[in-house]
């Protein structure tokens, strides 16, 4: 997220120049001086043109204020979800994965928006992983069966993979207070605990947001950030400099797939995995990749979108990618350094589907809300087959919402 912090100014700004005790400077060498600092400034404008116009669509600039679209229908799921953000739905069976935490708490601690604070209430470090059935409309908050007692949960990115059509892997990012790891979970459909196998741990996955599964121990895992805080992190924000990448994981051989992305967040990809889709928040748009047999990744579209995108998620029946992310992200970053305040940040979802006519991509909007009700909206899963849309929230207390499939997406 953007942190445009303003203490940077005061501390170690690297722009502040200290004035030295030279008095009245000759006029020329004084213009000289300006004539310089216009031409600077002339030619950085020209070379980040670009890192304006992101700059001013993840501010939220662009969009002004929108309006509830294509909600109608829409509830939160009852019972008191809150902040779940990853939502991985498991088409066959209706059984959708999703992670939960503590709004409030995140704003403690949550190392991928830089909140790091270590003695956050114990409630930060407790979230939940939870199944949810969308036929029965019920949900179950799962055991993790072997991890050990006390172990840290600050779940974000859920990738899965499916060994059989009911047995199914489940790599889960979890933000430990002692470093950013991948839990490996096992689950077979119908079963009432989740079994917990093992946790990977690997020096390239330093910053882990968003899993995609290729195998039972092989996965893709995007790195958000390069830097963990400090004045780095900052400027890394501040900048939108393109240090986030996409890390190949085995246990043969892990390595840097992807580099150059400006804060990589959700990935996901096409049902053969043919094609796969990288958020790239910052940079306000998405990359569609291929990967390569050695498993690095080649981009084959850098589709620009005019809003702070968050994660993407697949959808088979049209093979379309539904993108969830937010309008004024800037609410979003500042509402998370006030406490007791519930956020209210305005939310849009669109379909990204291949134009079959024109080549490239296509991109609708299918639903909008002003934060009233989908608020911090991060992922949509669509379930075809039952008619569902689940949409996910980071930081809102209004946990999950389900809505019917909006019109004509
Ligand atoms: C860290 O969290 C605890 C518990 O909420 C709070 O009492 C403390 O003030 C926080 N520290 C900082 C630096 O925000
Ligand atoms: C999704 O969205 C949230 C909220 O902005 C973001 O922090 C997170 O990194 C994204 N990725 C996943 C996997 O939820």
């Amino acid at each position: 997220m953007a942190t445009k912090d303003p203490k940077l100014s005061k501390k170690g700004s690297p722009f502040s120049t200290t004035t030295t005790t030279n008095p009245t400077p000759p006029k020329t060498k004084k213009t000289n001086y300006i004539r310089a600092g216009v031409a600077i400034l002339a030619i950085t404008v020209a070379l980040t043109q670009n890192f304006f116009r992101s700059a001013a669509t993840d501010l939220g600039l662009f969009l002004g204020d929108i309006q509830p679209f294509n909600t109608a229908g829409c509830e939160v799921v009852p019972g008191g979800l809150e902040a779940c953000e990853d939502i991985h739905l498991h088409r066959e069976s209706g059984l959708a994965f999703m992670a939960c935490g503590n709004a409030e708490a995140r704003k403690d601690w949550f190392p991928p928006m830089a909140r790091l604070n270590a003695s956050a209430d114990d409630i930060a470090f407790q979230d939940k992983f939870v199944i949810y059935n969308v036929a029965t409309e019920k949900y179950a908050e799962m055991e993790l069966a072997g991890l050990p007692e006390g172990t840290d949960r600050v779940f974000h990115g859920i990738g899965v993979h499916e060994r059989s059509p009911t047995e199914l892997t489940i790599f889960l990012v979890n933000h430990r207070r002692g470093g950013s790891v991948i839990e490996v979970l096992e689950y077979t459909i119908g079963d009432k605990v989740v079994q917990y196998k093992e946790t990977i741990r690997h020096e390239l996955i330093r910053t882990p947001n968003d899993i995609l599964a290729t195998g039972p121990r092989s996965f893709y895992v995007s790195n958000d950030h390069k830097y963990k805080s400090g004045v780095n992190r900052e400027l890394e924000e501040v900048l939108r400099r393109p240090l986030g990448n996409v890390i190949y994981y085995s246990p043969e051989s892990t390595f840097v797939a992807y580099s150059n992305v400006v804060s990589a967040n959700g990935i996901t990809s096409n049902k053969d995995q043919s094609l796969i889709y990288l958020s790239a928040c910052h940079g306000a748009g998405v990359h569609i990749l291929r990967a390569n047999p050695d498993h690095t990744l080649i981009e084959e579209e850098f589709l620009k979108l005019d809003f702070y995108n968050d994660n993407p998620s697949y959808e088979p029946e049209t093979d379309s990618v539904f993108m969830t992310g937010h309008v004024k992200p800037l609410i979003l970053t500042m509402g998370l350094k006030k406490k007791g305040i519930q956020l209210n940040g305005p939310s849009k979802i669109v379909k990204i589907s291949k134009d079959v006519l024109n080549g490239g991509h296509r991109v609708e909007t299918v639903l909008e809300d002003d934060g009233g009700l989908i608020s911090t909206g991060t992922v949509s899963a669509v379930d075809r087959k039952r008619g569902v849309m689940l949409v996910g929230t980071a930081f809102s207390n209004r946990g999950v919402v389900r809505c019917p499939i909006p019109q004509g997406a």
